[in-house]
């Protein structure tokens, strides 16, 4: 039972060959840059490209960074505007020629960890924060996904939350580590004031450096890193295609 799951990101398009029945990725990663602008048919193009290099033939499932609902993108904070009202299901769909689960990439990253890694078994309400181009965050309630969260867009001292503490904003800055954690964290006790959860995962390419900054939070509620560190996307858009195509795995 394969899926190929693909991670749609501000620098990066990553896919993989996915064994929905155990998470696990069935070949290396493969990842070309994100095309200048993110224009849908670049990206259409691009990700053609990579079912081609796995000579794949079955469903596909993309993480995408855009709130979607029914395969229809609604925003573009790190994409090109033309996103939004493009049903980006279906032009995937007639690129590759093959069926397309579209959801948000921050979405596809929790169904994984949720599944399989960090927020396995875990109730009450979850807040996955991916911490890459932008801020993407994904809330589970008992386990349940409550879809298109854009949390990453509040406030904090007059500037959204991922201007100030993204990835990318810490290496355009030349931010320390101690320094972006100060803003991570206030970006963290804001999100706990207002929605009190019981666990955040944080995920995304900082994760990678997860120990370098987390003895510096000082946030009241127990934080964890993404076991799946930056695979979760693209495992988690394979689960949740494998949901949404039953009759097509094989
Ligand atoms: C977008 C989200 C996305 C996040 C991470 C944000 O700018 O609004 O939809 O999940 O970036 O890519």
């Amino acid at each position: 039972m394969q899926v190929l799951g693909l991670d749609v990101g501000g620098t990066g398009i990553k896919g993989t060959i996915v064994d929905v029945s155990t998470g696990e990725l069935v070949t290396p990663r493969r990842r070309l840059p994100t095309p200048a602008g993110a224009e849908p048919a670049a990206v259409a193009a691009t990700i053609t490209q990579i079912v081609q290099h796995f000579n794949w033939h079955g469903p596909i499932g993309c993480g995408f960074p855009a709130v979607i609902k029914d395969g229809v993108a609604h925003t573009a904070a790190n994409i090109a505007p033309s996103w939004v009202g493009t049903d980006g299901a279906r032009l995937l769909g007639e690129a590759t020629g093959h069926p397309v689960l579209l959801l948000n990439d921050a979405d596809a990253a929790g169904i994984a960890e949720m599944r399989l890694g960090a927020g396995r078994g875990r109730n009450g309400l979850v807040i996955m924060i991916t911490i890459g181009t932008g801020l993407g965050t994904t809330l589970f309630m008992d386990g349940r996904l409550v879809p298109n969260a854009e949390l990453g867009h509040i406030e904090i001292r007059g500037k959204e939350a991922e201007s100030r503490a993204s990835d990318a904003v810490r290496t355009r800055k030349r931010l320390s580590w101690g320094s972006w954690a100060k803003r991570f964290d206030e970006y963290l006790c804001r999100l706990s004031a207002l929605l009190w959860p019981d666990l955040f995962i944080l995920g995304g390419g900082a994760s990678r450096s997860y120990e370098k900054f987390a003895p510096r939070l000082t946030v009241g509620v127990e934080v964890v890193p993404a076991k799946l560190r930056t695979e979760a996307g693209m495992i988690g858009a394979a689960l949740a295609a494998a949901d949404a195509f039953p009759e097509l795995l094989s």
